[in-house]
């Protein structure tokens, strides 16, 4: 299919996390479904034997074919499956950079991949400036003649935030710099941020991609360069996806759109009656007219994610006791999965900030994460209902 002919065709994510690039062969007696190929090593005695696969190397047959298939949904010329999230992220971060380079970050950021900029890199000679994206000009001025990598993360965990990429990728063309943007909370069905100019996309494909809270994976999309300069990486410190769990992360990704739409509209749901409900200071969803990039995210978002936060009245105790009464969803941090899944950021992803700090960051103490899963939405409001109204009495 030329690129014109996959463009033009509807439901794109549907099909291609399907099929992938193109349908598979018509052989009779083949399988419809890939074989798990839990094999380390593959025979090979010399050169002519063609390309060496080893599992470690990523060209095992089931994670070269989500690999190819997360670009394709991606809309990038080449992507590679890894161990997890972060080791995605790290090796992005080691592949495009070198001691004595500069990064400039979002400020809102998961916070490992902050600790990752903040506490590890410098250990190889690696800085980063931290630019909080509100601030006007923030990105220009940061920049150093040695910066490499201008990193972001759309839409933010856990404030859910959307700002404008395409500026930024304007001035990392402008300047020569890598812009990557770890979009985990959309999912290239929600936000493809290669339409925006993003060079290099990251996933904990732990969460949307797989769908299931079953598996820990990571991904990265980009150009054949960039996504040999990942695999040399992690060809060196190993951080591969096991076959099994590539053939698991393939499975989830069939769904992948069809969960979306679900988890779209079961968040626009619960998130409008959240806003109506006592009890609850804020609740921030790019869907609700009240969110601050309401906007942008209608214009650059397909859907609006699955992910809700709120801010409880009764802070930090109100949010345990709440947590403690629901009896449907899970307290569990991660997100993503079929199910839903709430978590408070001040004990998870942002434990390592001071109370201080995650006030500064819209994460007062009361704030709850809910990744809402593709339950009936009914369900879900009558757990919601219970224990807010337990928490009022
Ligand atoms: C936005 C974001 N990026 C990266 C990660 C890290 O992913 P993993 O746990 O698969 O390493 C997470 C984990 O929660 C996350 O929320």
């Amino acid at each position: 299919m030329s690129d014109k002919e996959n463009q033009d065709r509807p439901n794109r994510a549907a099909t291609v996390g399907i099929h992938g690039r193109s349908p598979g062969g018509r052989i009779p007696g083949s399988p419809v479904v890939s074989p798990i190929v839990q094999s380390a090593t593959f025979h090979w005695a010399k050169p002519e034997d063609g390309d060496l696969l080893y599992s470690r190397y990523g060209n095992n047959p089931n994670q070269l074919e989500v690999g190819q298939k997360i670009a394709a949904l991606e809309g990038t010329e080449s992507g590679i499956v890894l161990g997890s999230g972060m080791a995605a992220t790290a090796m992005v971060f080691l592949a495009l950079t070198e001691a004595g380079d500069h990064i400039v970050a979002s400020s809102h950021l998961y916070g490992a991949t902050r600790s990752l900029l903040l506490d590890e890199l410098p250990r190889r000679g690696i800085e980063t400036t931290f630019v909080d994206p509100d601030v006007d000009q923030g990105w220009r001025k940061a920049l150093r003649p040695e910066t490499q990598i201008i990193h972001i993360e759309l839409p933010t965990n856990p404030t859910l935030r959307f700002f404008d990429p395409r500026p930024i990728a304007q001035l990392a063309k402008e300047k020569g710099i890598t812009l990557t943007c770890d979009a985990t909370f959309g999912s290239p069905v929600n936000f493809r941020p290669s339409d925006s100019g993003i060079d290099v996309v990251i996933h904990s494909a732990t969460k949307y991609l797989s769908g299931h809270s079953d598996l820990i994976a990571g991904a990265v999309a980009g150009s054949e360069d960039v996504i040999n300069q990942v695999t040399l990486m992690s060809r060196l410190y190993g951080p591969v996806l096991d076959p099994h769990a590539a053939w698991l992360l393939d499975r989830g990704i069939r769904t992948l759109d069809a969960r979306m739409t679900r988890h779209n509209e079961n968040a626009l749901l619960l998130a409008t009656w959240l806003s109506e409900q006592a009890g609850i200071q804020t609740v921030i969803y790019p869907g609700l007219a009240t969110h601050p990039d309401h906007v942008l995210a209608s214009e650059l978002m397909v859907g609006w994610g699955g992910m809700v936060s709120i801010v409880l009245e009764g802070g930090g105790a109100a949010a345990d006791h709440f947590i403690g009464k629901l009896e449907l969803v899970t307290a569990a941090p991660s997100l993503g999965g079929v199910e839903t899944l709430v978590s408070q950021p001040r004990y998870t992803s942002h434990a390592g900030l001071t109370a201080t700090e995650r006030d500064a960051w819209g994460i007062p103490d009361g704030f709850v994460r809910i990744s809402v899963g593709i339950e009936a939405i009914d369900d879900l409001i009558i757990d919601f209902a219970q224990a807010l109204e337990a928490i009022r009495l």
